[in-house]
């Protein structure tokens, strides 16, 4: 078992395991729609995907695409966002599906560097939107990334420091394909099993692979003392 990549052990779970939420398709299934991809991970930038659900329903059901959304008015959509919180993302939000109407054709660019151009899409968003929506290998790394991955090479180097290490360590275990997969696959694992203050080490898929799993995992990320 030591020598199937972390990649497939991974995958393997999430066939088994991957949470239905309503932005995703199934595990291998054709990629999602680019537009509730981007809206979803738009919402999901420091919201948790609990809290998202109900405004990801509300936001599909009255602009179930970008067009619509892009032809909104201002007002409508800051009230829909009222709730969620860091309004300069609903503001954003809206810049970008304009600009994907305006400068786009109303198509979302299919590769990391376009969507990086985009109102809102920083490096994260990108990279998910990317692997997510478009079956690109792209290396995405979010706060449940960073944990899981430092626990699995028992990083020493505090955050945020230790990003690019992180972002390097994350490149090689990201696989050629499925890498939309695999990212969601880190986030479950982050989200339900490696969590931040009590992870469930014996029900991990990657237990045998984790290099801090007998070394008190909840210390990993390292802080920088304060
Ligand atoms: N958090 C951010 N993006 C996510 C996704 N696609 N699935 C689950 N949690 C997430």
């Amino acid at each position: 078992s030591v020598d199937i990549p972390i990649s497939a052990k991974l995958l393997r779970w999430y066939d088994a395991h991957a949470r239905d939420l309503p932005w995703r398709s199934p595990p291998g299934s054709s990629p999602p729609d680019p537009y509730r991809v981007w809206l979803s991970e738009i919402m999901l930038q420091q919201t948790t995907v609990g809290a998202v659900k109900p405004y990801f329903a509300k936001f599909t059901a009255r602009w179930p695409t970008v067009d619509r959304l892009a032809a909104a008015d201002d007002a409508d959509v800051m009230a829909a966002w009222a709730g969620l919180g860091y309004y300069a993302r609903a503001r954003n939000l809206l810049a970008c599906a304009r600009a994907i109407v305006a400068g786009h054709g109303g198509v979302f660019p299919a590769n990391e560097g376009d969507l990086r151009t985009l109102p809102g899409v920083g490096t994260y968003t990108a990279a998910a939107i990317a692997a997510i929506a478009f079956h690109q290998r792209a290396v995405v790394v979010d706060g449940n990334v960073e944990r899981v991955v430092s626990r699995l090479f028992a990083v020493e180097t505090a955050l945020p420091s230790s990003k690019p290490e992180l972002w390097r360590l994350t490149d090689t275990v990201t696989p050629e394909t499925r890498a939309g997969d695999f990212a969601q696959a880190m986030m479950d694992l982050g989200s339900t099993i490696c969590t931040p203050r009590h992870p469930s080490c014996l029900i991990c898929p990657l237990q045998t692979d984790c290099l801090a799993t007998r070394n008190d995992p909840a210390s990993y990320p390292r802080r920088a003392a304060k």
